[in-house]
């Protein structure tokens, strides 16, 4: 079966053209309850679904936002008009894409390691989610970094499955992010963070040739190049631009259209600081944006979880923390 390369492409455009970027909305079930529960928030269907519409339908997001991830609950459910969500986005220019991986699970003879699982019958549910709008997928391996590991198993076999995935979105008409992430909370240095994450990237652009992946047809999604989070020494935000570029631009072709990149539990501040200091680093081969979760989500949720029957605060946190992000992505944040 042929790639409808064009088709990919411009939904590459609608995501990223015009300095936009990604919002990830696509907690699982388990994550966003601990998220919930962190902030004193019942995890209910209801408040999933009331949460994520607040931010889906916060005045301008749109110009900063070109796709939202959405959890496979939300992409079937309705907005408080009833409103499918896809179609609620699509009303606002914004492309709904859908997380299909299920979650990294333990690597068989590997203590402390995982692999995403989810390949089973992924063709028919690409169909049915491709029927529910979406244009894009994710698909996130995590890659633990501590002695001995990781193995070339655990990056043989994220690897693999990663470009398997790739390979049926494309053949669906969907555009696949290939999410390869480190774990960055633990203590190592910065050398060690760009070791990984350039093995992990290798072991992937092997895999996605092996498979026959399109490059010209898929983002990537990965962390930034930062020191452990518990390590001694933390590098400011023109050492982390450095580092990474230097990971990306030795392991992504420039074929590929897009890198973006995940928050990774770094505060707002580190995301946005560090995301303006690598676009001020451009140009790249590649247009470089954001997809973050965390950094965009959590003061919003915080807020919200304070006053769920007055959105407004939150709406305009969440507002705000979009539009600085956006700016930082052009390099300007010292200006907005
Ligand atoms: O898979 C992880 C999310 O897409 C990004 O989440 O920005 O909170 O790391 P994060």
């Amino acid at each position: 079966m042929s790639v409808a390369v064009r088709q990919l492409e411009n939904t590459v455009r609608d995501l990223l053209d015009g300095g936009k970027g990604l919002l990830a909305a696509d907690e699982s079930t388990g994550t966003i309850t601990k998220r919930f529960e962190a902030v004193g928030v019942a995890s209910t269907e209801d408040n999933r679904r009331a949460f994520r519409e607040l931010m889906f339908s916060t005045d301008d997001v749109e110009r900063w936002l070109g796709g939202v991830i959405l959890y496979d609950e939300t992409i079937r459910q309705s907005t408080s008009d009833g409103t499918p969500m896809p179609g609620a986005l699509v009303q606002r220019g914004i492309v709904p894409g859908i997380k299909v991986d299920r979650g990294a699970m333990p690597l068989a003879l590997s203590p402390g390691e995982k692999v995403t699982e989810g390949l089973d019958g992924l063709r028919g549910r690409f169909e049915e989610y491709r029927d529910l709008g979406a244009r894009f997928a994710k698909w996130r391996a995590v890659v633990e970094l501590g002695d001995g590991i990781p193995t070339r198993a655990a990056l043989t076999a994220n690897a693999h499955a990663m470009a398997r995935y790739a390979a049926l979105a494309q053949e669906a008409g969907l555009v696949p992010i290939v999410e390869p992430e480190a774990i960055m909370d633990g203590t190592q240095s910065i050398d060690r963070s760009a070791e990984v994450s350039g093995a992990m990237l290798r072991e992937l652009f092997a895999q996605l040739t092996d498979q026959g992946v399109v490059l010209e047809g898929l983002l990537v999604k990965t962390n930034m190049v930062v020191s452990g989070y518990r390590g001694a020494q933390q590098a400011g935000p023109d050492e982390v631009a450095e580092r990474t570029v230097q990971v990306l631009r030795r392991n992504v072709p420039a074929a590929v259209p897009g890198v973006v990149f995940l928050s990774g539990g770094q505060t707002d501040d580190q995301a946005t600081r560090n995301l303006d200091a690598i676009a001020r680093c451009g140009p790249h081969p590649w247009t470089v944006s954001f997809s973050y979760a965390r950094a965009l989500q959590g003061a919003a949720m915080q807020a919200w979880a304070g006053a769920p029957d007055d959105i407004t605060d939150a709406q305009r946190i969440f507002r705000e923390r979009v539009r600085l992000t956006a700016a930082a992505n052009r390099g300007e944040l010292d200006a907005a």
